[in-house]
C-alpha cells in the first residue's frame, strides 16, 4: 500500500449506476478535494494500491463476489493503516434495518454510511472527517517508523559495545592468565635458585672429600670396591651438579656472557655434534639465513639450549624422522604467551621435528622444571626449562608450535647485536706461571665445611692459604702485614656480602687481586665482574688452578708479594 501525504489527498468515488458519482464528484471538487471516479470495483481495487485516502462507494456497487476482494485488500493493510471508507445507502433505509450495510461493516472496518440524498455539506464534512483521521494515521506511521529506526540504531550501539566489552574481558582475562602464569614461574625460578645455592653447597664438600678420599686410597694403593663406591658417588655428585646448573638456569639466576654471536657460524660448529646425537634414523637438515644473524648471547647456554631442543625432537622421533635447525631476523608483534619475547627485532633460531608433538596438557606444562612425559631415569625435565630460562635472561623469549601427530617446532629469539660477531670462544687455555710455592691466597668462606674442601684444593695447588669465616675476619688480616697474593671469596655470605667486601679489601689494597666463588648469584650482582674472576660451586680444580694462575699472572707487578696495607 502506497502511502500518499498532504497535500495531494485523494478521494475514490465507486457509484456506477446514475448520477450519484457525478454529484459527488462535482461537490468535492467544490471543496476543493481531489476526486477520481471509478467505473468498477476491479478499478477502484487498482487506484486504492496506486494510492487513495479515502473511499465513497454506493452500497449497491459492491456485489457478494466483489466483497471478498475488497476484505482482502483491506485485511492486507499494514497494522498502522485503517482505511476510511463513506458508503451511500439507500434512501429511507435505517441501517438497523439494511442487511447489506451491516455486511459492509464487517468488511470495512472503519466505515461511515451515509444516506442518500445527502446535503453536499454533509458529504464534504465526512469527507473531511475522514481524511483528518487518516492523517493522523499517517502521522503515527511516521513517529512510529522513526522510533523503530532509533531503536534500531540504539540497539546496534548496545550490540557494538556488548562486543567491545567482551573482547575487553578477553584481553583482560588473557593478560591476567600470562601474568598468573608469570607469577608462578617466577616463584618457582625463586625457589629453585635456593635449592641449587645450597646444594652447591653441599656438593662441593661432597666431591671435595670424595676427591680426597679417593687420593688417599690410591696413596695408600688401595682399590677395588672401595675406590669403585668412591667413583659411583663422584659420578652422582656431579649429575647433581649438572641437575643444579640447569635450575640455576631456569631461575635465570645463571651468570651469562653475552657477546657477540653469529648464529649461523654457532650452527656449523654443532652440526657434526647434532649428528652424533641424533642417530641414523634422524635426518638432519640446517638451514642459516642467508643475511648475518648475529645475537648478543652466552655461547655454551647456547648450545646447550640447542643441544636440549635437539634431544628433544630426537626423542620425539623413536621410528625416525626429520629435524630442522635454521636461523633467521625476524620483527614479532605483542607476544600472546608467557614464554614469547615482547614486540620487537630478534635473532630466530628455530628446531623443528616431524615427531610425535604434544598434546594441549603437555604444552601447558612443558616449560616446568621436572615435568616431563619420559620414563623414569630418561628425562629430568629440565631440558625446556633451561631454553626458557636462558632465553628470557638474554632478553629474549621462546615460541612453541606443536601438534599431536603433527611435529613440533620451538624457536629461540635473541636480542640482535650491534655490530660484528666475535670469534667462537675455543675451550679456554687459560695457562700461564705455575703457582710459586710462597703465594699466599687468603680463602673467605662462612661455611665452614666448604672452606675446609676449597682450602684443601688451594694446599694440593701448592698455594699457602689464609682462611677468615666472614667478611670482617677477612678485613683484619687485610689490615695487618700479613702477605695476602690474592682474596678468593665466596660470594653470598651473611652480613657483608662477597661484592662489599672486595670493594673494601681494594679500599686497602688496591692492586690485590680477587676472584669470587659463588653458587649462585644474582645477575645484577654479578653486573661488571668478568667470567674470568668468577669460580663455579662445586668447584672444579682445573678451573680453579687456570683462574688462580690467571689473576696472579694478570696483577701489576709492584703489587707481586706485597703485603702492605695500603
Ligand atoms: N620436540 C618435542 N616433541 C614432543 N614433545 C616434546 C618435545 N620437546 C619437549 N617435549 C615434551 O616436553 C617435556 C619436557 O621437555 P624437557 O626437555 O623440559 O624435559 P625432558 O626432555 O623430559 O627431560 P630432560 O630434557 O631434562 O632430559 C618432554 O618430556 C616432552 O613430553
Ligand atoms: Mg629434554
Amino acid at each position: 500500500m502506497s502511502r500518499r501525504t498532504a497535500p495531494a489527498e485523494r478521494a475514490l468515488i465507486l457509484a456506477p449506476h446514475g448520477r450519484d458519482a457525478r454529484i459527488a464528484a462535482q461537490i468535492l471538487l467544490e471543496a476543493r478535494i481531489e476526486a477520481h471516479t471509478c467505473s468498477k470495483l476491479g478499478n477502484l481495487l487498482d487506484q486504492l494500491k496506486v494510492g487513495a485516502d479515502i473511499a465513497i462507494l454506493t452500497e449497491e456497487a459492491v456485489s457478494d463476489i466483489d466483497a471478498r476482494a475488497l476484505r482482502e485488500w483491506v485485511d492486507s493493510q499494514p497494522p498502522w493503516s485503517d482505511f476510511p471508507f463513506i458508503v451511500l445507502t439507500r434512501h429511507g433505509g435505517g441501517l438497523e434495518r439494511n442487511p447489506t450495510a451491516i455486511s459492509l461493516t464487517g468488511i470495512f472496518g472503519n466505515v461511515t454510511f451515509l444516506e442518500r440524498p445527502f446535503h453536499p455539506t454533509t458529504l464534504v464534512s465526512v469527507v473531511r472527517t475522514g481524511l483528518r483521521g487518516r492523517r493522523r494515521q499517517y502521522e503515527s506511521c511516521r513517529l512510529n517508523d522513526e522510533l523503530e529506526a532509533r531503536v534500531q540504531e540504539r540497539t546496534e550501539e548496545l550490540a557494538a559495545a556488548n562486543r567491545e566489552l567482551l573482547s575487553q574481558i578477553e584481553e583482560r582475562e588473557r593478560v591476567e592468565s600470562t601474568l598468573r602464569q608469570m607469577q608462578r614461574l617466577e616463584a618457582v625460578g625463586q625457589l629453585t635458585s635456593g635449592v641449587a645455592h645450597d646444594f652447591n653447597n653441599l656438593l662441593t664438600v661432597l666431591l671435595g672429600n670424595i676427591r680426597f678420599l679417593e687420593r688417599s686410597l690410591i696413596d695408600k694403593g688401595l682399590d677395588g670396591k672401595v675406590v669403585q663406591r668412591l667413583s659411583n658417588m663422584r659420578e652422582a655428585a656431579q649429575r647433581g651438579a649438572r641437575l643444579t646448573d640447569q635450575l640455576l638456569t631456569f631461575s635465570r639466576r645463571q651468570h651469562l656472557e653475552p657477546v657477540a654471536t653469529d648464529l649461523n657460524a654457532v650452527l656449523s660448529k654443532v652440526e657434526d655434534l647434532l649428528q652424533s646425537t641424533i642417530g641414523r634414523k634422524i635426518t638432519i637438515e640446517t638451514l642459516v639465513s642467508a643475511d648475518s644473524c648475529i645475537a648478543m648471547v652466552d655461547h655454551t647456554q647456547l648450545q646447550l639450549a640447542i643441544l636440549n631442543l635437539v634431544i628433544n625432537a630426537r626423542d620425539a622421533m623413536g621410528n625416525g624422522g626429520s629435524l630442522c635447525v635454521s636461523t633467521c631476523n625476524v620483527a614479532l608483534g605483542p607476544p600472546s604467551s608467557p614464554e614469547e619475547p615482547p614486540a620487537g627485532k630478534y635473532v630466530e633460531i628455530c628446531v623443528s621435528d616431524t615427531g610425535h608433538g604434544m598434546s594441549k596438557e603437555v604444552r601447558a606444562k612443558a616449560f616446568e622444571p621436572f615435568f616431563t612425559t619420559k620414563d623414569v631415569g630418561k628425562g629430568s625435565g629440565l631440558g625446556l626449562s633451561q631454553v626458557l630460562g636462558f632465553a628470557k635472561q638474554s632478553g629474549g623469549g621462546v615460541c612453541v608450535q606443536s601438534a599431536e601427530g603433527r611435529g613440533t617446532a620451538i624457536r629461540i629469539y635473541l636480542p640482535p647485536a650491534e655490530g660484528a660477531a666475535t670469534a667462537l670462544q675455543n675451550e679456554s687455555s687459560m695457562l700461564v706461571a705455575a703457582p710459586h710455592s710462597e703465594t699466599v691466597i687468603l680463602l673467605v668462606d662462612d661455611d665452614n665445611a666448604v672452606r675446609e674442601v676449597t682450602a684443601t684444593y688451594l694446599r694440593e695447588l701448592g698455594y699457602q692459604v689464609l682462611e677468615a669465616g666472614s667478611g670482617g675476619a677477612a678485613l683484619e688480616v687485610l689490615g695487618s702485614s700479613a702477605t695476602v697474593d690474592l682474596l678468593l671469596l665466596d660470594f653470598a655470605m651473611p652480613g657483608m656480602n662477597g661484592a662489599e667486601l672486595s670493594r673494601r679489601a681494594r679500599g686497602r689494597r688496591p692492586m690485590l687481586p680477587v676472584l669470587f666463588v659463588t653458587g649462585f648469584a644474582e645477575q645484577d650482582a654479578f653486573k661488571g665482574i668478568s667470567e674470568r674472576d668468577i669460580v663455579r660451586k662445586p668447584i672444579n680444580v682445573q678451573e680453579l688452578s687456570a683462574k688462580l694462575r690467571a689473576a696472579l699472572a694478570a696483577r701489576p707487578r709492584q703489587s707481586a708479594g706485597d703485603g702492605l696495607p695500603a
